[in-house]
């Protein structure tokens, strides 16, 4: 078992402010339990100072930061330009609506995108929303009623995204009346792959779903408004989809008139090493979703581009908020294009993901290691029990080497699977890379000799304070 590393205060602060939220009634009897087992179950931090590749507990206690406020932060934390140029946005507009910083920021973000055919932007604050958005305007756009989502995909968490999601069937639970207008087709790659299926046969068979299936059983060809799909199965862990499928959803959507919306919030902006996920495939969505990246890790800031004729005029769409495009996610966003540019941080984020890529090659080898995924900096290593016949579940295993890699010094995700995920900042010194996966692999190694328990995983439901 790895020992309880968390100090005095960041514990203190856990068991103080846990309870105050969800699941809180259930943190008790959940740190008793592990207790009585001999593990501490708060497995969290509680970030007291983030720079640059670093993040700092309130015990003082550094971390590499892999976690990347959920990959947020494609320039490491806090950069200090970003910072300046949100605090000159302040001091200037505070906020209003109607600044010129919304225009300059549509400006250089259309310049950047897949294709000039996506020539129209709408702000949005989240990615949640920005999905959202996209969904609203696939369906007046095309006046049908259906869209097209995947298995294992994350979208968000409002109403709308958790229907449209397809990570946790959990999570429609008593919302069933609502998913009305949702196909879930099959996403490759995903752990729901059949037994005895190459992963070849099970791309043509996801494709052969969407252009045969859906239509044939379920809904008229002619009522679907889109497929929804992310380049890179981000929350779902990490999962690189292949080339052939991207293609083949393309051509489907080009033969049956549907429209295609990638939702770049997490793949976009560098973390795969190109500028979007999608640019690895070479094809052109009709609509794209942005956020995350966007904001600098500084302010929020998010949206969506589309074609021409599909959002330059278009009665029936609505979208945005009060804080859609604030002055200050703006500038955020200004900044952050400018140092990608400045610093070539896309071109440096894929020879990071190469270097990282390198020193994961052989980690299929430890028996614990069942899957080494990486596309640029979208990095996931998933795990499972070697012994198959043991009662033991696959996430306790990523999770006591997630532990071990936060005793000793390393912050990296492992919510619901049993993945670890990773989303280094875009310039991450080399070095502190390197020392990271190096951390990681010793973890693999010291969980591999020492073996796994239930108690090695935080008993905590997640989602309270950043796994
Ligand atoms: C692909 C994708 N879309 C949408 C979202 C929701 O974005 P946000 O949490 O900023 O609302 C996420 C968040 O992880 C995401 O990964």
């Amino acid at each position: 078992m790895s020992e309880n590393f968390l100090g005095a205060k960041t514990q203190a602060m856990l068991e103080r402010g846990i309870p105050l939220f969800r699941n809180g009634l259930k943190f008790e009897s959940e740190l008793e339990k592990a207790g009585r087992r001999g593990f501490r179950a708060a497995r969290q931090i509680v970030v007291d100072k983030a720079a640059g590749d670093f993040i700092w507990d309130l015990d003082g206690k550094r971390y590499i930061d892999f976690q990347n406020g959920w990959a947020t932060n494609p320039l490491g934390n806090a950069h200090p330009e970003i910072i300046e140029a949100v605090h000159q946005a302040h001091l200037r507009y505070g906020f209003h609506y109607d600044h010129p910083l919304r225009y300059e920021l549509a400006e250089k973000l259309l310049a950047i995108m897949p294709d000039r055919a996506l020539s129209r932007f709408n702000y949005e604050v989240s990615g949640t929303e920005a999905a959202e958005a996209a969904v609203h305007l696939a369906l007046t756009h095309t006046r049908r009623r259906y869209i097209i989502s995947f298995s294992s995909s994350f979208h968000g968490e409002s109403l709308g995204t958790k229907l449209i999601s397809g990570y946790d069937g959990a999570k429609n639970r008593y919302l069933e009346a609502w998913t009305g207008g949702v196909i879930r087709a099959p996403y490759p790659y995903s752990d729901e792959m059949p037994a005895g299926m190459s992963q070849e046969q099970y791309v043509d068979f996801c494709l052969w779903y969407l252009d045969n299936h859906i239509p044939k059983s379920m809904v008229p060809r002619d009522n679907i408004a889109a497929i929804l799909i992310e380049p890179g199965l981000a929350e779902g862990g990490n999962w690189i989809p292949p080339t052939n499928f991207l293609q083949g959803i393309r051509a489907i959507c080009d033969k049956n008139d549907w429209l295609m919306i990638s939702d770049e919030v997490l793949t976009g902006l560098g973390r795969t090493g190109k500028m979007w996920g999608i640019d690895h495939y070479e094809v052109v969505p009709d609509i794209l979703v942005v956020g995350k990246n966007l904001s600098g890790g500084i302010e929020p800031c998010a949206g969506i581009a589309a074609r021409d004729e599909i959002l330059g005029d278009n009665d029936a769409f609505s979208s945005g908020s009060t804080f859609a495009g604030t002055p200050a996610g703006c500038a955020a966003g200004i900044k952050t294009l400018e140092l990608y540019e400045r610093e070539g941080l896309v071109a440096n984020a894929a020879r990071l993901g190469r270097i990282a890529s390198e020193i994961m090659s052989t980690w299929e080898d430890y028996d614990i290691v069942r899957q080494v995924r990486a596309n640029g900096l979208l990095v996931g290593v998933g795990f499972h029990s070697p012994d198959p016949a043991a009662d033991a579940k696959n996430w306790w295993v990523a999770r006591a080497v997630r532990s071990q890699m936060l005793a000793n010094g390393v912050w990296a995700i492992s919510d619901r699977e049993d993945t670890i995920r990773m989303y280094p900042a875009l310039n991450m010194d080399e070095a502190v890379l390197r020392e990271g996966l190096g951390v990681m692999e010793d973890a693999i190694r010291h969980v591999t000799a020492q073996g796994f328990h239930e108690g090695d995983s935080p008993a905590w439901p997640t989602g309270v304070a950043g796994f």
